[in-house]
Formats: structure tokens, sequence, C-alpha cells
């Protein structure tokens, strides 16, 4: 690692505009997120907005990563901008941001992998505390988007071991919390909600796919069991909502805890990691603590700010290139699809 290396982060590959400072690759000087409220009247995230907001928040956003950090871009070494997946008129717009930053201050500059990404955001509290990771991992890799378990050998480097077959984990969250009238992101509203909840008070189907995952067939069942039931939309305070909010929840955790116990019994694993933004659901982030006690592994995870969608994370994964000498072209082109297993 080389020491004192100050790298500024841009990451728009959906809805938030974020920026961040990180020094060394781990730690944190300043993470700066704009989550866009535009979406939340649609049900979902509409790409052509999120886009135009991105240009808007941009220079802002920038202004105040720099200063809480305490730091101006004379003093920033590199400069790191999610490359892709995502929605790629989000990607273009914090790509050329990037680009543009970069050549103006002459400031080396690397894209960098959404998914990667998440993965080094959950091992940066543990590098920033001088914690040696030990490698190979099982990574857990858990979005709105994505849903997919990777072996990773060492340092950016990953084998797709599964993957969901139809909705990311977070996406069934959402469409759960939409079907129920219950607000968008609906992953945040369901862990809040859940707590004062029964998770058995309604048997909901979990599936065995070895090591991918669906989730379809369990959204379906809750939306049967809210029509059989005469669930209103748009009422958080029934104690029958609570009720099958808590237990979708816990059928979701259990099939991401237990599909990944697989995946850490089939592969050799020092270690395994939780993260992207599903990870901030505090009934899986329990559930982590005691798998990776049970399987005798090291528990990798960030606090939820580094989980959800944030430019540290991308700030701290293109360190490891910035700090070899690595530089990207000018002429390096976004990329919507990107498969994160070479
Ligand atoms: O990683 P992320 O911020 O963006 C993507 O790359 O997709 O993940 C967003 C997803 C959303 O589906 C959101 O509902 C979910 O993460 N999420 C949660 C929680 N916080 C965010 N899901 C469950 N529990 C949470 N506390
Ligand atoms: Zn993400």
């Amino acid at each position: 690692m080389t020491p004192g290396m100050r790298i500024l982060g841009i990451e728009t590959s959906c809805d938030d505009t974020a920026v961040a400072v990180v020094d060394d690759g781990c730690r944190v000087r300043s993470n700066v997120v704009s989550s866009q409220l535009d979406h939340a009247a649609y049900g979902g995230v509409v790409p052509e907005i999120a886009a135009r907001r991105h240009l808007d928040n941009l220079p802002t956003v920038l202004e105040r990563a720099l200063g809480e950090a305490g730091t101006d871009l004379g003093e920033i070494d590199g400069i790191a901008v999610t490359r892709g997946p995502g929605l790629i008129g989000a990607l273009l717009a914090g790509w050329c941001f990037g680009r543009a930053l970069a050549r103006a201050t002459a400031t080396p500059w690397v894209g960098v992998h959404h998914l990667g990404a998440h993965v080094h955001g959950a091992l940066m509290p543990a590098l920033a505390e001088g914690r040696k990771v030990q490698w190979p991992l099982v990574a857990l890799v858990v979005s709105g988007g994505h849903t997919s378990l990777y072996a990773v050998p060492g340092p950016g480097r990953f084998r797709a071991l599964g993957q969901t077959r139809d909705d990311a984990a977070g996406e069934a969250f959402d469409k759960v919390a939409s079907l129920l009238g219950l607000g968008y992101p609906g992953g945040p509203v369901i862990d809040r909600l859940a707590v004062d909840g029964d998770p058995e008070a309604y048997d909901l189907p979990r599936s065995d796919l070895g090591l991918d995952f669906t989730f379809s067939g369990l959204k379906t069942a809750v939306r049967r069991l809210a029509l059989s039931e005469g669930l209103q939309p748009g009422r958080p305070e029934d104690p029958r909502v609570i009720d099958l909010v808590a237990s979708f929840q816990a059928a979701a955790v259990d099939m991401l805890v237990e599909t990944t116990r697989r995946a850490l019994r089939e592969v050799t694993a020092a270690g395994v990691v939780l993260a992207g933004g599903v990870a901030a659901n505090s009934s899986l982030r329990r559930r982590f603590v005691d798998l990776a006690a049970d399987e005798d592994v090291a528990l990798l995870r960030s606090p939820p700010a580094l989980s959800t969608d944030n430019a540290a994370m991308i700030a701290g994964a293109g360190h490891a290139r910035l700090a070899r000498g690595e530089v990207d072209s000018w002429s390096l082109a976004a990329r919507a699809t990107w498969p994160l297993a070479s």
C-alpha cells in the first residue's frame, strides 16, 4: 500500500449521487451521499430522472465531500469513478464528470467495478484497523440489482458460485413494500417494521437451489396472503402487515444465510463477506455473525453507510490500481453490463 495516497471516489450508477475522499484505500475522510427523493412517487428509479439529477447534484456533492474531508483538489492523488454495471445514463453523468475533473487537474484516474467495490467496502473497516485480511473469501453481494455469491481467492479476483435466477433480494424487499403501499425503497422500511412483528406468523416458502437464489415465489406468496387477508395498502400500523413483513424478511434472510452456508461448506474460505445495500439489514447482519461463528470463519462487513451505495467504497477499490501507477485511457467507455467474475 502506498502510504498517504488520497483518492477521490465518484459513484452514480443508480439513484444516489455520491462523492468521497479516502486515504490509503481504507481510511474514510468523507463520504457524502445525496439520495434522490424524486423516484419515490414512481415506486422505482426512473433512469432519465436519475441521470439529470446526478448532473445537478455532482458539483455541490463534490464541494461537500472535499470540505468535510478538509482537503482540496490539489491534494487528491487519484480519482476513481464507477464504470459499471448500472443505468447507463446515470453512469455517464459521473463518468464524464470524473474524467473531466481528472483531465483538468492532471490527476490519474481509473474506472471501478461497482460490485467489486461493494466487496472492498466490506473489507475497509478491517483494513482501517490494521487487521490483515486472510484469503480466500466467500462473498455474498446482495443489493437492489444483484444477488450473487463469489469465491474470492485474492484482492480483486472473483469466481461466480451462484446468483439469483429472478429478482435480486433488494428488489424483492422493494416490491413487497410497494405491494403493501409502504413506500420506496422498501428495504429500510421493512427492516424497521419487522422489529415489532412475529417472523413465524405466516409460513412462507424457502427455496433450495444449491448456490443459486430465487425470490419470485416468496414475493408471490406475500401477494396472495395480502389478498386473502384483505390487507389495505399504506397501513403500516396494521398488526397483520407487520407480521407479514416480519415473516417475509425472515424467509428472505434464511435463504441468504443458508445459501451462503452451503457455499462455505463447498469451497475453502478463511472469511465470509457480507456486501451490498441489503447488507444494511439488521436481521441479516445478526445472522451473519452467527453464521461466521458456526462455520469458523472471519466476518467481513461494513457499517450500513458503507453497505448501501456510496463513493468511499469506489475510492477504496480504485486505490490498489492507482497505487500501482495504473491509469485508464481517456477513451475508456462506461459499461451498463459488466460481469464481475472473470
Ligand atoms: O447497493 P444498493 O444501495 O444499490 C444497488 O447497487 O442496488 O442497494 C439498494 C437496495 C434496495 O433494494 C434497498 O431496499 C436495499 O438495498 N436495502 C435494504 C436495507 N437498506 C437498503 N434491504 C433490507 N434492509 C435494509 N435495511
Ligand atoms: Zn450497489
